[in-house]
Parts: structure tokens; C-alpha cells; sequence
């Protein structure tokens, strides 16, 4: 723990009517740094993260939020923006006849002041060139894939200069080309000293980009890892509460890393990208081992094909 992480959370509890769902979480970020947190679906990130972000305000929770080594009371998003917390949900949220401008400023258009077009064009320019986004700050945002339309919910965010940067399973609708452009950018980001909190149930992200992770599991920290020791059967054991196999599949199945006697076999089946995927399986965005895990499955689960998609938590 460092004296004044960008953000810290300390023994949250969260409960919605007699359900708790977060059971005393603690949590730090350190400024330049991406940490991924991860978890099965129902883990508690998401309502983590709201709790971070002023979603849940103060007194609907108990535990400490700090920023910047200060202790704050968020009581709605706006106090966590002004504090300089940006967030991009997990729900892509943008108007669609409007322009990438009136979308990425959208702050500015809801202050009342007068809305001066060409500044904010040239403004929205700066933010769109730091996401390496080429297009028209005057085009409709109807017309944007689902990659460009994430981009421009991390350019909102940016907007309001942040020291932090939370995104809630920003590739969710990316393809893998997508997803890997995304974690160069972010880590152009963190270079410039923004603390980023990436969201997300994708063990082989988290090895590919994180410095460090902490796994949720039924609301409580099961697992914080720091970068050297990250590897997919520690982040996978922790999410699933139980011992996984996680298969390699650097140059397709070709190894197990554990429990997985038939994928190291001659009559393996071979690496085949899941149907409609474009890219070659491992480009990190630093050095990593060869053995970038791909897949994995509950131990005794054959290793087929099938498990070769993206390196996913198991269903709830
Ligand atoms: N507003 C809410 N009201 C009631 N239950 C909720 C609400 N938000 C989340 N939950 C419950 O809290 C648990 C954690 O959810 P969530 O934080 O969304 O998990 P994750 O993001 O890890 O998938 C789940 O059981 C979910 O159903
Ligand atoms: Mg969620």
C-alpha cells in the first residue's frame, strides 16, 4: 500500500435490502498504473465501481472512499467527476442524432453557457486524436461502430481531465483487434500518470495489460496480485473458488498449464480462431510469456475447440 494512491476504497459493505453483495472489499490504484478487477458475473464489480463513482452515494453504503490519499463523501456522480473520477459504464450510452462534439462535451452543453462550436470541435479534436480516432468531431454518432462509440465514452470521460479512469468491461462489444488497440491506447494513457481501473471478467486482458489485479468473488476480495504475479491459474482459481485448468494457446492448444494431459498430445486438436474472430490470438501490449492463456475450463472439462475463444470467467 502506498500513502496516497489515486483512489482507495477500504471495507465496503453494500447490501440492496437483505442481500449483501459487497462483504467488506478494500481496494487501492496507484497513479499511473492499470489495475484490472475482476470477478464473475454477480461478483459485486460493477456495484463496486458505482460506489467509487458516486452511483451509490455516501450513506447507502458503509467503508471509507479516498482520492487522492483524502477521505471523500460522494453522494452522486458529479461530486466523483469533480474529484476527478471519470467512468465509463459497462452500458454504451450515447445520443445518436447528435454529434461526436455534443457527445464528448456533453458537460459543457448542459452548463448553460453558450455553446461555442468551433472551440468545442477543436477540443473534441484533442481528445479524439489522444484515442487515436480519426473521424469528424462533426459526425453523427448514429453512424459509429460499436468500437468507435466506447472510444468516444472514454473521450467523455476524458473531457473532464480525470487522475482516474474507471471502465466497466469497456470490450465488451470489440472484436479482438479492437480490444488490443484499446489496451495500447490505455496504456499511452497510464503513461501520462492516469491511475485506470479496468473492469472486466477476461483473465488474458488482465495478463496482457494489467499491473496488478484483485479478484472478486461473492462480494469479497478473494485474490490482489501484483504485477509479477499475475499469471491466468491464480486469477482463474480465485474467480472460480475452486482449482481450473487454463490451457496456452499461444500458438493455438498446444499446452496445458495444468490438468490438461490431452491438449499437450499429438492428436490435440489444432488452434482455430472462433468463428467470425480477426486476429492472431496473443498480441500484447507488453512483453509477456509465450504461455498467454486463451481458454480454460473447470478441471475434468475436455479441452475442445470450443474452449479457444477469449479467455472468459465461467457463467455464474
Ligand atoms: N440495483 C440493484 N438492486 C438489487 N440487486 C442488485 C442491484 N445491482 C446489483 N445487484 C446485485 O448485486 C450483485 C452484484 O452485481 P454486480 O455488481 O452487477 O456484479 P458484476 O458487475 O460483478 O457482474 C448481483 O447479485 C446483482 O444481482
Ligand atoms: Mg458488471
Amino acid at each position: 500500500m502506498t500513502d496516497r494512491p489515486a483512489l482507495r476504497v477500504t471495507d465496503v459493505v453494500k447490501s440492496f435490502g437483505s442481500t449483501t453483495v459487497l462483504k467488506g472489499v478494500s481496494l487501492e490504484l496507484e497513479p499511473g498504473s492499470i489495475h484490472g478487477l475482476l470477478g464473475q458475473n454477480g461478483a459485486g464489480k460493477s456495484t463496486l465501481v458505482k460506489i467509487m463513482t458516486g452511483v451509490h452515494g455516501a450513506g447507502s453504503f458503509t467503508g471509507v472512499v479516498q482520492v487522492d490519499g483524502s477521505t471523500v463523501q460522494l453522494t452522486r456522480p458529479q461530486d466523483a467527476r469533480q474529484l476527478g473520477i471519470g467512468y465509463v459504464p459497462q452500458e454504451i450510452d450515447v445520443v445518436e442524432h447528435l454529434t461526436v462534439t455534443e457527445n464528448v462535451l456533453v458537460g459543457d452543453l448542459g452548463s448553460g453557457l453558450r455553446f461555442d462550436r468551433r472551440a468545442a470541435d477543436r477540443r473534441c479534436r484533442t481528445l479524439l486524436d489522444q484515442l487515436g480516432m480519426t473521424i469528424a468531431p462533426r459526425t453523427r454518432v448514429s453512424v459509429l461502430s460499436a468500437a468507435q462509440r466506447q472510444l468516444l465514452m472514454i473521450a467523455r470521460a476524458l473531457a473532464l481531465t480525470p487522475k482516474v479512469l474507471i471502465l466497466d468491461e469497456p470490450t465488451t462489444s470489440l472484436t479482438d483487434t479492437e480490444a488490443v488497440a484499446l489496451g495500447h491506447i490505455l496504456r499511452r494513457l497510464a503513461a501520462t500518470g492516469l491511475g485506470i481501473l479496468y473492469i472486466t471478467h477476461r483473465v488474458r486482458e488482465v495478463l496482457d495489460l494489467c499491473d496488478g489485479a484483485t479478484v472478486l468473488r461473492d462480494g469479497r476480495v478473494v485474490e490482489q496480485l501484483s504485477r509479477s504475479d499475475l499469471t491466468a491459474d491464480r486469477i482463474v482459481t480465485a474467480m472460480a473458488g475452486r482449482q481450473v485448468r487454463t490451457c496456452s494457446r499461444a500458438a493455438g492448444i498446444r499446452a496445458a498449464v495444468r490438468h490438461c494431459p490431452s491438449a499437450t498430445s499429438a492428436s490435440a486438436p489444432r488452434a482455430g480462431r472462433p468463428p467470425g474472430s480477426r486476429t492472431s490470438p496473443s498480441t500484447s501490449t507488453r512483453a509477456r510469456s509465450s504461455a498467454s492463456p486463451g481458454s480454460w475450463a473447470p478441471a475434468g472439462a475436455s479441452c475442445s475447440p470450443a474452449s479457444s475463444g477469449p479467455c472468459r470467467a465461467p457463467a455464474p
